[in-house]
């Protein structure tokens, strides 16, 4: 149905695609993989009219389709969620639903049709939103649904997905994929980009693979791969995950942060929780649990309103970010990392050196080149790929955006670090690579408040894990690493919390 060939599309210093080809059928999922950079968001946005291409050729049943713009791909009957937003803040729900198909009566907007319309396609996905709520007042998962629901709102063809499930719950991502069969079903085709593998396997018909903006795989059915092979193809060699190494946690050492009975403004009541130097602390739990709030609140971003909050075995009061890491030496990773944690329009190399620039510059260096120094360290730890060391973040692939800022404040140099959903969007071997880290600064004694939805993750790197369960910590567990264990515990211990809820 959907057929590209030998496509080439050249940014300055990089060839993001160099003659690609993707063949997608009508009643099919097809899965796009790479790792970060190798193209996909490219592919996408060349198969959308957002980019033209340099070269190569696309048709849509047999025929030539030439794309100059995104209405084109519309027209054309090609829906696409892209990995970036692009929903109007200022708009409601309905009116970026509706934004490029406006429905009129009489002259103007009929707001009944389009609240109507908005609510048919949040209901599609199973959500609950109100359509007259400004888009700016959602969360990173709302805002995800409202894009979703807005590419479902055309009768569309082909869809593309990048990423579509990168801020979403298991459960919202299982409506999502209930709705993606449907559409199989119904004859269209889906075209879905994600790095959660499990995710992939479990609806997709066929897959192409894409390194260095190359085909390596295009259009095969995904029933004769393991996910072994698919991760060897995509890295470009025979690839295995190491273990990470055991650590000791010295359990008399004085926590290094440690809140007691802390209630905030949000809701969290009687929350207890130690990390120690060297330990890194798991913090489990549904989403709506309260976790980020509960490390916004820590940074002074949301109120506490009873108990205390200890650094070091000392009363610590922080009020912003900035605070946290001159006073405290704490640094926090938060999980809107696309929206709060770069400065696009700066180079990688600045944005990765921001923490550490009034050190830099206590010490006498000159800003410029020892920042570039310290942070070509990390691009190469963290397999960033630049094309050039001036590059500015904004032209990085999604994962490679995500990489800079975690970089960032893994190069702070800090005695606490909070990080939040530190995965989401990156692919699999840098994930291994990011583990090790992780694991590494521990083993210096940094302590760190692990918050994630990834049970896997959270089961490989902590050595405690607390379950968060609707604001209150329903439990603490000592980590064996026995992922099958932990989890049915942790699951045990979520459910009959809600249970006691209800009694
Ligand atoms: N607007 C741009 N200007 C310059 N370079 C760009 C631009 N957009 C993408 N690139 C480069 O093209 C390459 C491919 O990027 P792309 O976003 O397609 O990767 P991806 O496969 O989607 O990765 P990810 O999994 O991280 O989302 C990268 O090297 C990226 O830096
Ligand atoms: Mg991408």
């Amino acid at each position: 149905m959907l057929v590209a060939e030998n496509l080439i599309k050249t940014f300055p210093g990089v060839r993001a695609l160099d003659g690609a080809t993707l063949r997608v059928s009508p009643g099919s999922v097809h899965a796009l993989l790479g790792e970060n950079g190798a193209g996909k968001s490219t592919l996408v946005k060349v198969l959308t009219g957002v980019y033209q291409p340099d070269g190569g050729r696309i048709t849509l049943d047999g025929d030539d389709l030439r794309l100059t713009g995104p209405m084109d791909a519309q027209a054309a009957g090609i829906g696409v969620v892209h990995q970036e937003r692009n929903l109007i803040p200022a708009f409601s729900v309905a009116e970026n639903i509706s934004l490029h198909h406006l429905p009129h009566r009489r002259g103007v907007v009929d707001r009944a049709r389009m609240r109507a319309e908005a609510r048919r396609c949040l209901g599609l996905l199973e959500v609950e939103l109100d359509p007259d709520a400004p888009v700016a007042t959602l969360s990173p998962a709302q805002g995800q649904l409202v894009e979703i629901a807005k590419a479902l709102s055309l009768e569309n063809r082909v869809l593309l997905l990048d990423e579509p499930t990168a801020s979403l719950t298991g459960d919202e991502a299982d409506h999502l994929y209930a709705v993606v069969r449907r559409l199989r079903d119904s004859g269209r085709a889906v075209v879905l980009v994600s790095h959660k593998l499990e995710e992939v396997f479990a609806v997709a018909d066929t897959l192409t693979v894409l390194r260095d903006g190359r085909s390596v795989a295009s259009g095969e059915a995904l029933a004769g791969f393991s996910q072994s092979r698919v991760v060897d193809l995509m890295v470009g060699r025979a690839y295995e995950q190491v273990e990470l190494a055991r650590r000791e946690v010295n359990a008399e050492a004085v926590p290094a942060l440690r809140l007691a009975d802390v209630a905030t403004a949000h809701g969290h009541r009687d929350v207890s929780l130690e990390v120690r130097p060297g330990e890194i602390l798991g913090l489990y739990g549904l989403v709506g649990a309260g976790r980020s709030e509960l490390a916004k609140a820590i940074l002074g971003l949301g109120r506490i309103t009873a108990g205390t909050v200890e650094v070091h075995g000392k009363p610590a009061r922080i009020a912003t970010v900035g605070e946290a890491l001159r006073r405290y030496r704490l640094g926090y990773v938060t999980e809107d990392r696309k929206d709060e944690g770069l400065f696009l329009d700066q180079q990688v190399t600045r944005n990765i050196a921001v923490t550490v620039w009034r050190r830099l510059a206590r010490l006498g260096l000159v800003p410029d080149r020892a920042e570039r120094r310290l942070a070509l360290d990390f691009v190469g730890k963290l397999d960033i790929r630049i094309s050039t060391p001036r590059q500015v973040a904004g032209q990085l692939s999604g994962g490679n955006q995500q990489k800079v800022s975690l970089a960032k404040w893994l190069a702070a140099d800090c005695d606490i670090l909070i990080v939040d959903e530190p995965t989401v969007g990156i692919d699999v071997r840098t994930k291994a690579a990011f583990h090790e880290l992780i694991a590494g600064l521990a083993a210096d004694g940094l302590a760190l408040l692990l918050i994630s939805s990834d049970l896997p993750e959270t089961v490989a790197l902590a050595d405690r894990i607390a379950v968060m369960s609707d604001l209150r910590i329903a439990g603490v567990l000592d980590n064996d690493h026995d992922y099958p264990r932990m989890s049915r515990q942790i699951i045990r211990m979520i459910h009959a919390e809600t249970h006691a809820e209800a009694a």
